[in-house]
Formats: structure tokens, sequence, C-alpha cells
């Protein structure tokens, strides 16, 4: 695909970003006071997310990454998730806290939620650095939301579209020309 006339607009900056992910590692930090916790993202699109989460959580903290394929190339859900890499070791016992990018329709999210609770953690709580509550298909809600964001096709800060864009600073919206 030619890159011709996609347009890129900033929607949250860098700073912004920053700052909301100190909120949310504290109020991580205040809700698990004095217990360990084991942050499982999800890849590839929560790797920079958890990548600052977990630098800003002041507590005893492991980490372990899944590979769902939920999208394909493009911009359209395929309604279908297929796990592509699974934990490294098990949770059963743990206070589990799944790292999301982005919930949309929220087939992806329930789909890893029942995986993850038929393994016993004791406490399972997601966290999303962006929420698009409009398109939700499957009703899930994160415990830890960064920002809730209209209906609008996000790349940058981890997120991506055919692989691109996921190195930009700050989270933009991507524009098409029409087909
Ligand atoms: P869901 O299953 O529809 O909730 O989709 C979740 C996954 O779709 C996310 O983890 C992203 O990888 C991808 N996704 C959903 N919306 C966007 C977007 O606006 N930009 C980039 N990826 C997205
Ligand atoms: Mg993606």
């Amino acid at each position: 695909m030619s890159g011709g006339q996609e347009k890129l607009k900033i929607l949250i900056r860098r700073a912004a970003i920053q700052k909301r992910v100190h909120e949310v590692a504290v109020q991580i930090t205040k809700d698990f006071k004095g217990q360990r916790i084991h942050l499982i993202g999800v890849l590839k699109g929560a790797c920079i997310f958890l990548s600052d989460l977990v630098r800003e959580i002041s507590l005893e903290t492991s980490i372990d990454f899944m590979a769902v394929s939920s999208y394909g190339k493009g911009k359209q859900s395929s309604g279908q998730v297929r796990l592509l890499k699974d934990l490294d070791s098990s949770i059963q016992g743990l206070n589990v806290i799944l790292v999301e990018d982005i919930l949309d329709t929220g087939l992806t999210l329930s789909y890893l939620l029942r995986v993850l609770q038929q393994r016993k953690p004791k406490v399972l709580r997601v966290a999303a650095l962006l929420d698009k509550p409009s398109r939700r298909l499957k009703e899930v809600k994160g415990d830890y939301v960064g920002f809730t964001i209209p209906n609008e096709f996000v790349v940058g800060y981890g997120l991506d579209y055919g692989e691109r864009f996921r190195n930009l600073k700050d989270v933009c919206v991507l524009s098409l020309p029409p087909e």
C-alpha cells in the first residue's frame, strides 16, 4: 500500500500519556499495597504501555506476555481470536493484571479473561491504555483505563495499522483515503 494520502492527527500527546500512566500506576500501587502483582501484556500492542507502566509501580512485580491475533492486517476485526503465544508460567494464586493497548469490541478481552480465569489466579484485573466503549460487542470493562476515546482508528504508542506506526510517541488518529 502506498502511504500517499494517509493522515495522522495527534489525539493524545506524549506528555499526557506519561502523566496518565503514572496516575494509573499509583492507583495500582495503592490497590495492591503490600502484595505482589503479575502483569500480563498482550502482544504486541501493549508492550510500550506495559514497559512504561511497570516502571511506575512501586510493588514487587513480575511480567509475562501472551500474543493473540484478532484483526489480521487491517482495521477490521475478524471477530475470531487466536492464541499465538501462551504464558511462560502458571498464574495460579497470583494477583494478575492483564495489560491491553485498547478495548474495542471486547472480543479479545472476553476471550483472554475466559482463558485466564480457568487458571485460577487469586485476582484478575484489566488495565487498558485506551477504551473505545462505543464499539463494544461483548460486555467487558477495564479496571484501570488510561483514556476513553471516540470511535476513531488510532495508532502509535504500541498500536499499529498493519504493523506500522507502533513507534509514534503520541496516540494519533489515522485516516485513510476512501477505497
Ligand atoms: P477487540 O477484540 O475488538 O476489543 O480489539 C482489541 C485489539 O484490536 C486491540 O488489542 C488492538 O490490537 C486492536 N485494535 C482495536 N482498535 C484499534 C485501533 O483503533 N487502532 C489499532 N488497533 C486497534
Ligand atoms: Mg493490532
